[in-house]
Order: structure tokens, then sequence, then C-alpha cells
């Protein structure tokens, strides 16, 4: 059977192909991607409108182009699925429109699916895929989650954000800090060259005792410690302050993670979202489930931000174990907000 994934939730819009066997672990046969990060930068952030309607221009070409990589055509595709939620109600309209359209031409079922099921599955398409039951660190733009996953869809929230996610703390920081838009890895990127102990900033709820997490008051330091070197900082002092700013980050998640693995009693960890692609993070994780006998998986790099594999892979793991709600009638209805193992 083959699944053909669309995303377009937010600022990129992502196309994949995948192989699903009766049993054993979906193969990716091929995919494109899109990324509108140039598009916005001049604006600072995503504008909704323009990414609704870049999503529009790029889709059906990425299906092309998918589709052609894989030496295959659309009437070989068994079951189209989409991101359904949550994201931008414009972006994800178009995947939605799109999967809904091509099913009606092609006599297949459509397949919605959960953006962030989609983010933490996508470490099954690594060359090392974890096992059930595992922890997961979700860790992307909109959202800083750990929970508790036994099987495919069944997710039990251990704690989450109260205010901003990990990666808005990391790039509204480097927003401060005088970087481009999405902020995450060019920060990361200035850190590299800072000293991480040059600037005191606080790791709020690191002593709260829950894997629960706060990064608001982390940006309100940011802000006041760029006020303090004035107009003109040194390269020196950015970068120290960026170093100091992730090290904050850093230091939280690690610190909850190894938390909820100690409640649980769990030896297997996933990270998912954008900003497991850090590597700083990735490093301390490493180290930090080293010490403690746990097995951590992450995705491939190119997998860590939104992309359509891991919304093909999401559908094709409902598929296998008969989890899947398959709709042809040609209705469909987006939801931008949509919390995850809610009905
Ligand atoms: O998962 P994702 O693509 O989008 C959402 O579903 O929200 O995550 C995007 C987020 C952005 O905040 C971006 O700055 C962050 O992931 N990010 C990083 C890195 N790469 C992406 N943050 C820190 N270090 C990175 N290397
Ligand atoms: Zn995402």
């Amino acid at each position: 059977m083959k699944v053909l994934g669309f995303e377009s939730s937010c600022d990129e819009t992502g196309v994949a192909l995948v192989e699903v066997p009766a049993t054993g672990t979906p193969r990716l046969l091929a995919q494109a991607l899109h990324s509108q990060i140039a598009m916005h930068q001049a604006y600072g952030g995503v504008v909704p409108e323009l990414a609704s309607r870049d999503h529009i221009r790029r889709v059906l070409p990425l299906t092309r182009e998918v589709m052609a990589q894989a030496g295959t055509g659309l009437k070989d595709v068994d079951v189209i699925a989409y991101t359904q939620g949550p994201g931008l109600a414009g972006a994800l309209l178009v995947s939605a429109g799109v999967a809904v359209s091509l099913a009606a031409a092609l006599g297949k079922p459509t397949l919605g699916i959960h953006h962030l099921e989609g983010h933490l599955l996508s470490p099954f398409l690594s060359a090392d895929p974890p096992e059930f039951p595992f922890v997961a660190l979700l860790v992307s733009g909109g959202h800083t989650q750990l929970m508790r996953v036994d099987e495919v869809g069944s997710y039990e929230i251990l704690g989450e954000t109260i205010d901003d996610a990990a990666g808005e703390a990391f790039d509204k920081s480097a927003k401060l800090l005088g970087l481009p838009y999405p902020g995450g890895p060019h920060l990361a990127h200035m850190a590299e060259q800072g000293d991480e102990k040059a600037f005191a900033l606080p790791r709020p709820l690191l002593h709260s005792g829950k894997p629960d997490f706060s990064f608001a008051g982390l940006k309100t330091a940011v802000l006041t410690q760029v006020k303090k070197l004035g107009d003109a900082p040194t390269e020196q002092q950015r970068a120290d302050l960026a170093a100091s700013t992730q090290a904050a980050i850093v230091e939280v998640l690690v610190k909850k993670s190894m938390l909820a693995l100690k409640e649980t009693g769990l030896k297997r960890l996933v990270v998912a979202g954008g900003v497991g692609a850090n590597a700083e993070l990735r490093r301390q994780l490493n180290a930090a489930c080293a010490k403690r006998q746990v097995r951590v998986h992450y995705p491939e790099l190119s997998l860590c931000t939104d992309n359509g594999a891991m919304i093909a892979m999401a559908a094709a793991m409902r598929l296998q174990r008969g989890m899947a709600t398959l709709q042809q009638d040609g209705s469909f209805a987006v939801r931008p907000r949509w919390a995850l193992g809610s009905a």
C-alpha cells in the first residue's frame, strides 16, 4: 500500500510518498519540501495570507516531483493523508483541499493527521527507529510537551509549557539579538562563539519538581540584558548572550526530560520537533541519557522541522494498526486549534 502525505500547516509545503508493508516499519519512497523562510524573513515572522498563497503555488509541482522521484503515478496511491491541524487555518486548507480533490479524482480515501503526531512519529523514519513505550519530548515552534507514549494514539501529557514554547523562546531571543527569522538555528550558530556563563539568565520552574515549563520570563531577562548592552554591542557580547540563552533553555529541557523518565520509569526517550535539531540539546541529552542507561532517539536532522514525510508516516502507522478513520465523501474540516489526544 502507498500513502501520499501533504503538510502545509505553517511555512513549509511538504509532500511525501510512503510504502506501507503489512507488518514492519513503513518506508519513505520520496519526498519534496519547499520552505517559505526567505519569503517571510522580510516581515520578521510568518504572514499567514502570504503563507497560504505560496502553499497553493508549490503543492502541485512538489507532488509531481515526488511522483517522478518515486518513479510511480498517482493511480498507484492508495490513501491520501494531510495535516488536519493544528496550524494556520488558511494554510491548512491548502493541503486539505488538494488531498480531498485528488482523492475524489482518483476514487481513493483521505486521512486527516494531527501535526504533532507527525512530529512525534518522525523518528520512526530514522535508521534507528524507537520502540514503544517511550517518553517523548516534543519541542516545536508552538509546543513544548513531555508525553508518555504507549502506542500510536496513546499520548499522556506529563507536562507542558504554561506560556511560551521552547522554539518561541529561541525565536524571540534571537529577534532581540537582531537575528533573522526563524531565530532558533541562527541563535544556535552564534552561540558556538559565545561563553554560556557570561550572563546569568533565569531557568524558570527548574526546581518545580514537575515536568512543566515556562519560558516567558527568559525572554524578558534577555530583553533586559540587550537593553543594558546598549546600541552597539560587540559581536562577542552578542555571542555570549546567545550562548547563555541557549544554555538556559537546554538545561530546563534536559532536566525536565530526566524527571519525566524517572516518573514513568521508562528507559527510552524520543525527541521531536524543530528544536530537536539543536546540537547543544542533543549533546546534553545524549550525556544525561547515557548516565541513566536511557536510549534516546531523534528524527533525521532534515525531518526535525515540518515536512510531508512525517504526515505520510503517521498515516501509515495508523493504517497498519487499523486506527485510521478514512473519509471518502468529499468533505473536510481543518482544525487550527486541536490538542493532541483529544477527539
Ligand atoms: O517543528 P517546527 O518546524 O514547527 C512547528 O511545528 O512549530 O519547529 C520550528 C521551530 C522554530 O522555533 C525554530 O527556531 C526551531 O524550531 N529550531 C531550532 C533549531 N532548528 C529549528 N531551535 C534551536 N536550534 C535549532 N538548531
Ligand atoms: Zn511542526
